[in-house]
């Protein structure tokens, strides 16, 4: 029996941008497989490639100047990278839909909730105006949202932020996509209420079995809710593994960086640990490994030789730490040691 389709794949994908620098390389040699009712996890800092890549998927790049300069994406074995416009349109809201980290640039200000939900009813399907209101109040009720009926007549700015994230999961649901793409769901709402959001969202994906790629730079929002997840740093996944390893076994110094930088992994108030130094910017990237000069573990040959993928089942790691013969030569497990923090950021412990 053929082994059962995945919903998304991402093959080698290369995203570029032209600027009146030329054309820069955002991100590169991307690859990436989520299973129908998979959650997946994409995660790191600010201008990692983040966006850029939901985008891709999308087809949202900012025309003409981003655009796919290499790989392609497939959705249900189907070509979609580089699909016309008008073929594209019919997939977004109906196969993929996408929530952004703030509704109000999502979210037309001059119309009512009810007006902005019906919209797509109108475009899609051939209700009656009656049906239309019926849907809407169901599916504003199945998100959360008190008093529906008095809702649909208010205007977003009427609404919360927390109201508006559900506004915009319902507005993303309403045509039942296969793929939710969730941008920063969370990152403007407060604890609590990002909370509820996630559960939400977790709620969506066991009920309608829908698949979710959640894009964060948050590792606290992937623990919770995703099953896989992709570490980005400067334009490439680093890390890909389920989340249970990740966090048991992280291998990418990278991603043992960020987990000993959650708040809650380092108990002494305080005394949060960072990692020291910047992404570097896409005209700028080191040459070898991308994170080698934020690395205390790089090697020579970390700055002068692009790493290797190095796979141990679906765990991938992108270092040279982990070839084998590295392995083989400096047999100490490369480990980040919690809550540490007096300028001797990483510890080797064998
Ligand atoms: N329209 C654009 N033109 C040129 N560069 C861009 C454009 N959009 C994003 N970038 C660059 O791409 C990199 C990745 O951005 P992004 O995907 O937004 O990061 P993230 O979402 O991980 O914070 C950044 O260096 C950003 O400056
Ligand atoms: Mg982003």
């Amino acid at each position: 029996m053929n082994k059962k389709q995945p919903l998304l794949e991402i093959k080698d994908l290369d995203v570029s941008f032209r600027t009146d620098k030329g054309t820069v390389r955002i991100v590169h040699g991307l690859n990436l497989t989520l299973e129908q009712g998979e959650i997946i996890g994409i995660v790191g800092e600010s201008g990692s490639g983040k966006s850029v890549t939901s985008l891709s998927v999308m087809g949202l790049l900012p025309h003409p100047n981003g655009f796919i300069s290499n790989g392609e994406i497939l959705l249900d074995g189907r070509k979609i990278s580089n699909l016309k416009e008008k073929e594209m349109r019919k997939l977004r809201g109906n196969e993929i839909s996408m929530i952004f980290q703030e509704p109000m640039t999502s979210l037309n200000p001059v119309y009512t909730i009810g007006d902005q939900l019906s919209e797509p009813l109108k475009q899609h399907r051939k209700m009656t105006a009656k049906e239309r209101k019926e849907r809407i109040i169901e599916i504003l009720n199945k998100v959360g949202i008190p008093r529906a009926e008095q809702i649909i007549h208010e205007y977003p700015h009427q609404l919360s932020g927390g109201m508006r994230q559900r506004v915009m999961i319902s507005l993303a649901m309403l045509g039942e996509p296969k793929l939710l793409i969730a941008d920063e769901p969370t990152t403007a709402l407060d604890v609590t209420i990002q909370a509820q959001i996630l559960d939400l969202i977790r709620r969506i994906n066991k009920g309608k079995n829908t698949s979710v790629m959640l894009i964060t730079h948050d590792l606290g929002v992937v623990a919770e809710i995703c099953d896989k997840v992709a570490v980005m740093y400067a334009g490439e996944i680093v890390e890909y593994t389920d989340v249970r390893t990740l966090f048991d076994e992280p291998l990418h110094p990278y991603t043992q960086g960020l987990i000993a930088s959650m708040p809650n992994m380092n108990e002494r108030k305080g005394e949060l640990y960072s990692i020291p130094g910047n992404v570097p910017k896409p005209t700028d990237l080191p040459i070898g490994c991308h994170f080698s000069t934020r690395c205390s573990f790089a090697t020579e040959r970390c700055r002068v030789e692009e790493p290797p993928s190095i796979k141990n089942g679906d765990h991938m790691v992108l270092c040279w730490l982990h070839t084998k013969e590295a392995m083989e030569a400096q047999p100490v497990e490369v480990k980040q040691e919690v809550g540490v923090n007096d300028g001797d950021q990483y510890a080797i412990t064998s």
